[in-house]
């Protein structure tokens, strides 16, 4: 079971879905993981408070590129207020794989980048 879920993540890291910019973004964001400087870009396309499209790019370790991928395709389609409500244990779930407090940033760096550039708030999810 393990090496299933481990293939889940290595499949995003070498596939990564929304990849890529947006040529004109209604909101964008970067940010870095302070522990390494891996980063992660998000753009995102609006309709009536919902996220219509989104995209992102980045470079860093495999866990922080899959949970970016993974996330862009949790949260298509969803409000800002449902992305408000994203907590780091709904993302941490979708991985599947038990994350150590160590690499805690790594899978959490796209949570955090999402909901800077859907309403301001750039602080680490809890
Ligand atoms: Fe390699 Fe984050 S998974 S340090
Ligand atoms: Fe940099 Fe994981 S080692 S984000």
């Amino acid at each position: 079971m393990a090496e299933l879920y481990r293939e889940h993540i290595l499949d995003h890291y070498q596939h990564p879905r929304n990849y890529g910019t947006l040529e004109r973004p209604d909101r964008t964001f970067e940010d870095s993981n302070p522990l390494c400087g891996d980063r992660i870009r998000i753009d995102l396309k609006l309709e009536n408070d919902r996220i219509a499209d989104i995209r992102f790019t980045g470079r860093g370790c495999a866990i922080s590129q899959a949970a970016a991928s993974i996330l862009t395709e949790m949260v298509k389609g969803k409000t800002l207020e449902e992305v408000k409500q994203l907590g780091a244990q709904d993302l941490l779930e979708e991985l599947g794989v038990p994350i150590s407090p160590a690499r805690r940033k790594c899978a959490l760096l796209s949570l955090k980048v999402l909901k800077a550039a859907a309403y301001g708030l750039n602080e680490w999810p809890t």
